[in-house]
């Protein structure tokens, strides 16, 4: 394939460049992987409105999400590992995010750490947090994320504990990975990753490695996981992080119509609408499936993001006619980083942005603002 014309190119190109345990770990759903196709078929099911004979001459994909103006109703996902997808991952999305004019999320689960994505880019970024048990090492990560430039907070809730991608466990998902004679075999048929990760910054937990006591040598992302991650997590630390956190907070892994509610009554400037891309619950629905009944529910009260199954540009027109302000992209852009690096991550952009206008276009809306469900068929 000489060029990439779509997101399922870039997913082709990433799979032969990026060592299969990485590869895997970005690809995979949890367990039998029905939520991880739930997000896609959802999507897919919801047809399109052709309109025709309007003026879409002039088309602007820009919108505001928590107050600050996109260039597109688009933002950059917390996806861990990204640095294993291409070394030096983070800070490559991150400049490409910030060219393309849309925010970045760095993950706590990064390999770039918050004050190199901080050195690297010199602006403005979204951080992730998960919680773990130890809550002065929350409190130091959001100390350092604030110190970062950091403006908004997304805590992500899904994840107390952790469900398990089959093939992780299989390809026995290491970071660094173990020099294991089936992935030394791999990696050197895989010269231009192997280049990239050894001329990196960081190859191990960024954010962790160094900062909690005993963790320098961790490897195993699922062991470091279900030691670390606090199944005691509940809402009154939602409570803590509101009081603790001075800029905007995003709670993301929102599923349900009542946790809707209580995020908003705990005073989150915006949630996810998300089930992690299918990685935690598996037989839980799509998350587009729950959209509607969540902006119902509150969405005059916060701002809705939506993530799960994004892969086109319809794609995106879908979740805003069913009321999101903004949709996130979780393995669109890690296929787009692990194919090319970081020209392949706002390539993943350029093309969800240009799919965007076209179907603005044929669907008869020139602007981001008028979209809404008149865009999808009914059958009235
Ligand atoms: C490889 C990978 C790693 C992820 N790591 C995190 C993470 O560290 N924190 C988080 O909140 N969500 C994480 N997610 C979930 C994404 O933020 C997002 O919810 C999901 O990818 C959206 O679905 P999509 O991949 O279909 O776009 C991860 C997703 C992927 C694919």
């Amino acid at each position: 394939m000489k060029i990439a014309a779509s997101i399922d190119d870039l997913r082709k190109i990433a799979k032969r460049r990026v060592p299969r345990a990485f590869f895997d770990y970005a690809d995979s759903g949890s367990y039998s992987e029905q939520t991880l196709r739930a997000n896609r078929a959802d999507l897919e099911a919801l047809i399109l409105k052709q309109r025709v004979l309007v003026d879409v001459s002039a088309r602007d994909l820009s919108t505001t999400v928590l107050g600050k103006k996109l260039a597109a109703p688009l933002i950059l996902a917390p996806v861990g590992l990204l640095g294993m997808q291409h070394g030096d991952g983070e800070i490559l999305a991150a400049r490409a995010a910030n060219e393309a004019g849309i925010p970045f999320t760095l993950s706590t689960m990064s390999i770039g750490s918050i004050e190199h994505v901080a050195e690297a880019t010199g602006k403005p970024f979204w951080f992730q947090l998960y919680v773990i048990k130890d809550r002065d090492f929350s409190k130091q990560l959001m100390d350092r994320a604030l110190k970062a430039q950091v403006d908004t907070l997304v805590l992500t809730v899904d994840l107390q504990v952790l469900g398990q991608r089959h093939r992780d466990v299989h390809n026995g998902l290491t970071v660094p990975p173990e020099f294991r004679i089936a992935n030394v075999i791999d990696i050197a048929t895989k010269p231009a990753w192997a280049w990239s990760v050894l001329n990196a910054k960081s190859w191990t937990f960024g954010n962790i490695a160094g900062h909690v006591p005993g963790m320098e040598s961790v490897n195993s992302l699922s062991g470091w996981t279900q030691q670390q991650f606090d199944p005691a997590l509940n809402w009154k630390d939602v409570e803590w992080i509101k009081k603790y956190w001075p800029g905007k907070l995003v709670i993301k892994g929102i599923l349900d119509v009542d946790d809707a509610r209580r995020a908003v009554e705990l005073g989150a400037d915006g949630i996810v609408v998300s089930n992690h891309g299918g990685r935690q619950l598996d037989g839980t629905s799509s998350s587009i499936r729950m959209l509607p009944r969540v902006v119902e529910a509150v969405g005059k009260q916060t701002e809705i993001l939506f993530d799960g199954g994004i892969r086109t540009g319809a794609d995106i027109e879908r979740a805003l006619a069913l009321g999101a302000r903004a949709v996130m992209i979780g393995r669109a852009y890690a296929w787009g980083l692990g194919a090319l690096g970081g020209p392949g991550v706002a390539k993943a952009i350029d093309i969800l942005k240009k799919e965007l206008s076209v179907t603005m276009a044929l669907t008869g809306v020139a602007k981001v603002s008028e979209i809404d469900g008149r865009v999808i068929e009914t059958g009235r």
